[in-house]
């Protein structure tokens, strides 16, 4: 519903014409193209490619991911699925994939495995983590560094991981609820409430609501061009225009009425009854006086028994219907 976001965008002097191929191969690549592996360069499980294609990886400081693999076959037995491979068209088509992340691993491999020659994002800090990591990211996540996770010194490793994924789609460490109940527990219980919206049940996401990458919105809330998006997108059938809108739902948001995770009350709103939540703003409307039906009537008949269209409506200034 939300895919609505540009295609990763790699910053570095990835050649376009380059990525033109690499989307075309990836088609052709359905109908099993024998050429199309070649080019991508994607050693499948174990085949690995022609000893030519090893021999034009080693530039420079780079030795390609092949010789990696030759010391690391458990990372390098991964890799074949790992959406990363497309980075082997870097670095001028030269099989460099794993040195992206790692740096140029040329000392580390001539010095028989030397740690303190590679680039660890497991041991390394938050910030050279989040440093490697957005330097081709940046494009889709600009705002993680102002992001309650950065600011709380977690990176993307945090809730990623690059070889042992849990949740293969976004290479997540765990799917979600579970990834954010690990840290979140304080709002587990929420959707456990007799009503809530259905996360744990896999019908809907935090991040459906939430970018945790950071926005500008708080609460980690996602950014939208009318922020009742993050709920009108599912809930069309509030979002309006009306003739008479009621006018808080544009003024307070959804969140003025309602209670976002769960609640005791089947409708979600932040407050049990609802002559005491509508009377926060119309106390002078008292049901006694106004609608001349006696003192504590609201409390038998509900406010929203009449006023049925409480969203706004294109037939009733009251919203009656
Ligand atoms: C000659 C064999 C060899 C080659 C080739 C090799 N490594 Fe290593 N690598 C090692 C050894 C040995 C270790 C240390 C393993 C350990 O301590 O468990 C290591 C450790 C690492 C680590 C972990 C470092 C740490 O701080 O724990 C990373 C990351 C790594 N290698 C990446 C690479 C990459 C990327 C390449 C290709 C550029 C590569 N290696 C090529 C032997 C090799
Ligand atoms: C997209 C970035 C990225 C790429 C590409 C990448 N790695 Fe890694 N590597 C990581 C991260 C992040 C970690 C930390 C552990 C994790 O997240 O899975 C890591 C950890 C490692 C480790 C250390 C594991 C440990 O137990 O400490 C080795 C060895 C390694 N990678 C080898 C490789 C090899 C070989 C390749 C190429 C086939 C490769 N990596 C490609 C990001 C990358
Ligand atoms: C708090 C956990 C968390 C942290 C920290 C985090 N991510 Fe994510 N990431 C997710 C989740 C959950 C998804 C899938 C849902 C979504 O798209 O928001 C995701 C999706 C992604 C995607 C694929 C979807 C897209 O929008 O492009 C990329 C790429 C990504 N993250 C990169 C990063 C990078 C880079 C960092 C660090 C700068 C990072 N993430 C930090 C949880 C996290
Ligand atoms: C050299 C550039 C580069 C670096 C550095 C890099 N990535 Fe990526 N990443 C890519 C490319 C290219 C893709 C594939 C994008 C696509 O499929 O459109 C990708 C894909 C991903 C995805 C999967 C997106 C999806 O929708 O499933 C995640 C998650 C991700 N990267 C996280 C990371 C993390 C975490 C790091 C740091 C440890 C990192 N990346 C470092 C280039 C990079
Ligand atoms: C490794 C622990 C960890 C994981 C995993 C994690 N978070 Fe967080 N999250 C934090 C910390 C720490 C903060 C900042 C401190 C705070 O406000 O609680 C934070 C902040 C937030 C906030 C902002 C809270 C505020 O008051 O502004 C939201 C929303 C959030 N996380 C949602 C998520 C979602 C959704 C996921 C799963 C995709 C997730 N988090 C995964 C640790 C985590
Ligand atoms: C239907 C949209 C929606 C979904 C789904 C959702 N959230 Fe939220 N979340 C919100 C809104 C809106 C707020 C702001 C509440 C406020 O301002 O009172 C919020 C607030 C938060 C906060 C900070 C305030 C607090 O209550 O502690 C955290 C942390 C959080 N959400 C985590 C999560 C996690 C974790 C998930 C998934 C298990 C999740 N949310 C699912 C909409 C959502
Ligand atoms: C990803 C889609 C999605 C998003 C985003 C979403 N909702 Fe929902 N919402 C649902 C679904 C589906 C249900 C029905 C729940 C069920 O039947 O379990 C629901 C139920 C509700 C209900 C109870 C209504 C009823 O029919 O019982 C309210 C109120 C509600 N949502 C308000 C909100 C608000 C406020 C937001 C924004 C903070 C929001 N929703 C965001 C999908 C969504
Ligand atoms: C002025 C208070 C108020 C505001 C603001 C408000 N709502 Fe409601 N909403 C209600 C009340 C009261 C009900 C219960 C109606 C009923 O039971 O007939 C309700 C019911 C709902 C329902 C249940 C189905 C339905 O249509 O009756 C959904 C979904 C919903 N609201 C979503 C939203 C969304 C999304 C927003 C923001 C665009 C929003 N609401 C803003 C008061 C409000
Ligand atoms: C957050 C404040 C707020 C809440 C809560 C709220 N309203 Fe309103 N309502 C307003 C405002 C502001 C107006 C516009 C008043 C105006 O234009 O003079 C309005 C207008 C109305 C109108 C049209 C009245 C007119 O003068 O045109 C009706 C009817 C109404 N609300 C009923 C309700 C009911 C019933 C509830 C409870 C379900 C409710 N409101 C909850 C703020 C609120
Ligand atoms: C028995 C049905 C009924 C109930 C219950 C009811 N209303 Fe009304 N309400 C009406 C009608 C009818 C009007 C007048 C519409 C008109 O004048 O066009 C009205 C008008 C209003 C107005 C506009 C008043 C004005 O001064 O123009 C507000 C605000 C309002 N109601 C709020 C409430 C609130 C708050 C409750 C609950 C405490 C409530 N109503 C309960 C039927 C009802």
């Amino acid at each position: 519903m939300h895919r609505d976001r540009p295609v990763t965008q790699l910053p570095i002097g990835a050649a376009p014409r380059k990525w033109l191929g690499l989307r075309a191969c990836l088609m052709l690549m359905l109908g099993a193209s024998v050429m199309c592996a070649t080019a991508l360069g994607a050693s499948k499980n174990g085949t690995k490619p022609a000893s030519a294609k090893a021999a034009a990886t080693a530039s420079g400081e780079y030795v390609g991911a092949d010789t990696c693999t030759t010391c690391h076959d458990a990372e390098g037995k991964g890799f074949a699925s790992n959406p990363h491979t497309k980075m082997v068209m870097l670095h001028g088509d030269s099989g460099v994939t794993c040195e992206n992340c790692h740096g140029p691993g040329k000392a580390h491999v001539d010095g028989g495995g030397d740690v303190s020659k590679i680039f660890n994002p497991a041991k390394a800090s938050a910030q050279a983590v989040n440093d490697k990591c957005l330097s081709c990211h940046a494009g889709t996540h600009p705002n993680f560094l102002r992001s309650p996770h950065a600011k709380a010194g977690m990176s993307c490793v945090s809730c990623h991981s690059v070889h042992a994924a849990k949740e293969q789609a976004h290479l997540l460490k765990a799917a979600q609820p579970t990834l954010c109940f690990q840290c979140h527990t304080d709002v587990k219980p929420a959707f456990s409430m007799p009503f809530h919206h259905r996360v744990n049940e896999g019908l809907v996401t935090c991040s459906d609501c939430h970018d945790v990458h950071g926005s500008f919105e708080n609460n980690n809330l996602k950014t939208t061009a009318d922020q009742n998006m993050i709920c009108t997108k599912c809930h069309t059938d509030v979002r309006g225009p009306f003739v008479f809108e009621h006018a808080p739902v544009k003024a307070e948001g959804c969140l003025g009425c309602h209670t976002p995770h769960g609640s005791q009350n089947a409708r979600l709103l932040n407050m049990p009854n609802i002559a005491v939540l509508c009377n926060q703003c119309h106390s002078p409307v008292s049901a006694a006086t106004v609608h001349g039906m006696g003192a504590g009537s609201s409390a038998i008949q509900p406010c929203i028994s009449c006023h049925t269209m409480i969203h706004g409506s294109n037939f009733s200034p009251a919203f009656i219907r």
